[in-house]
C-alpha cells in the first residue's frame, strides 16, 4: 500500500492520471477491495520492482487493447480525457471483471521503458565522435559509425539517423523526410558540424531482457508503460516502433560485458565503433559494471586509428541539489586519441538539453 502511494508521488507531477488511479488504489488495498485480489501474490515484492507502475501500466494496457471501454474514456492516450472524480468510480468494474489477467500480467511484468528521445544527444555525441577520430586520424571526412549499445531495451535508439530533429533557430538535421520528428529543447550546440549527415554503418545491441518490438506483444509492452498523459510521447514511440519494424535490428538477450567482447573482436577498419548505453549502468551489479570497464579498457588498448573506439554514455549522475538530485551526463572517451569529454547534461528522457563540452576526468 505505501509503495503504491510512493509509486502515486512519484507520478504526480508527468501523470495526474497515475498519480490519481495509485491513490485510490492505495485506499482500496487498504479497505481490502478488488485491488488486494489484483495484486495478489505480488505483495511482498521489492520496492525496487515498482509493483505501483507495473499495476498502473497493465491497467493502461488493458486500456491500450480495448478491453476496458468503460476506462478508456479518462486515457489521453486513446483520445479520452481524465476526470479525476470518476477514475476510480470507472475502473472498479474493470479491475474486478479482468481480476485474474490484471493478477497474471503484475506478477509476470517487469516495468520496461525505451526512450527514443534519447536519440537527439546520441546523434550529437556520434557526430562528435566520427568528427574528433577522423581529425585524430587526418581524415578529412568524419568516419561512419558502428554503433554498439548495451541495455537497448526494444532497440528504439539505434536509428538516431532516421529520426528528424529541429531547433527553435529553424537548424534541422536528421532525416527531415522521418515520420518521428523531434522538436528540441536545446542550449548551446554539439562542437560538431550538424549540416554534415551522420552515417550509421553498422549496428548491434543487446539487452538482458529485450523486448521484440516487432510483435504486437512488443509494441503493447512498452507502450504501456509510457504515461497515459503524455500523449506526445506516446505517438513518438508508436512512430519509432513504426521504423524499427520497416527497418529491424536484433537485440540480443546477453548480459552488456560479455556480448560486448564478443562485438568488440570484430575487425571494424575504417569504422568508429561507439559503444553506447543510456539509464542502463544503474540496473547493473559492481561486478557487472566492472567486468564492462574491463573489456572497453582491453579493446581501447588496441584501438588504431583506422580501427577508433568510443566510449558514448548517457547516465544519471547525483548532484548537489536536494530538490534535483540527479541529472543525466552525456560522456565521451575516444581512443587511440586519449580525449575525454563531458559533452553536455539533459533530463532523463533526453531532451531539454545543455552542451556544455569540456573535459571529462
Ligand atoms: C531504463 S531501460 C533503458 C533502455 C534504453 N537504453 C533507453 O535509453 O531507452 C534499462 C535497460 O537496461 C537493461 N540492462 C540492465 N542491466 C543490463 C546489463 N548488465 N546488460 C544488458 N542490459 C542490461 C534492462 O534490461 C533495461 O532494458
Amino acid at each position: 500500500m505505501e509503495l503504491f502511494r510512493d509509486a502515486a508521488r512519484g507520478c504526480q507531477t508527468h501523470s495526474p492520471l497515475n498519480a490519481t488511479l495509485l491513490r485510490a488504489a492505495a485506499d482500496d488495498l487498504a479497505a481490502g477491495g478488488v485491488t488486494t485480489k489484483v495484486m495478489a501474490g505480488s505483495e511482498l515484492d521489492r520496492g525496487g520492482t515498482v509493483p505501483g507502475l507495473r499495476f498502473a501500466g497493465s491497467v493502461h494496457r488493458l486500456v491500450l487493447e480495448g478491453k476496458a471501454p468503460g476506462l478508456a474514456k479518462h486515457y489521453p492516450t486513446v483520445g479520452g480525457h481524465l476526470e479525476r472524480d470518476r477514475l476510480w468510480a470507472d475502473a472498479e468494474p474493470v479491475l474486478d471483471e479482468h481480476a485474474d489477467m490484471l493478477r497474471a500480467m503484475i506478477r509476470a511484468n517487469a516495468v520496461q521503458t525505451n526512450e527514443p528521445a534519447r536519440s537527439a544527444a546520441l546523434y550529437g555525441g556520434l557526430l562528435v565522435a566520427a568528427e574528433r577520430a577522423a581529425e585524430h586520424a587526418g581524415r578529412e571526412l568524419p568516419f561512419p559509425v558502428r554503433l554498439l549499445e548495451i541495455g537497448a531495451s526494444g532497440g528504439l535508439n539505434l536509428r538516431p539517423h532516421r529520426f528528424g530533429y529541429r531547433l527553435d533557430d529553424g537548424t534541422s538535421f536528421g532525416d527531415d523526410e522521418s515520420p518521428v520528428q523531434f522538436d528540441l529543447s536545446w542550449s548551446g550546440r554539439p562542437r560538431a558540424d550538424l549540416a554534415t549527415p551522420l552515417t550509421v554503418a553498422d549496428r548491434a545491441a543487446c539487452d538482458m531482457n529485450p523486448v521484440d518490438v516487432t510483435t504486437e506483444d512488443g509494441r503493447k509492452h512498452l507502450s504501456s508503460f509510457v504515461w497515459p498523459d503524455q500523449v506526445d510521447r506516446y505517438q513518438r514511440l508508436q512512430g519509432a516502433i513504426d521504423l524499427a519494424q520497416a527497418d529491424p535490428v536484433p537485440v540480443h538477450r546477453a548480459e552488456g560485458s560479455e556480448w560486448l567482447r564478443t562485438q568488440l573482436a570484430k575487425d571494424a577498419t575504417g569504422m568508429v565503433t561507439v559503444v553506447w548505453h543510456s539509464v542502463v549502468w544503474q540496473y547493473a551489479p559492481p561486478r557487472e559494471r566492472a567486468r564492462g570497464r574491463a573489456v572497453v579498457a582491453a579493446a581501447a588498448a588496441e584501438a588504431t586509428e583506422d580501427a577508433p573506439l568510443a566510449l558514448l554514455v548517457f547516465e544519471p549522475r547525483r548532484g548537489n541539489d536536494p530538490a534535483d538530485p540527479y541529472h543525466f551526463d552525456l560522456l565521451l572517451r575516444l581512443w587511440p586519441a586519449g580525449i575525454s569529454l563531458h559533452l553536455g547534461t539533459g533530463v532523463g528522457h533526453g531532451d531539454p538539453f545543455t552542451w556544455d563540452e569540456r573535459h571529462w576526468v
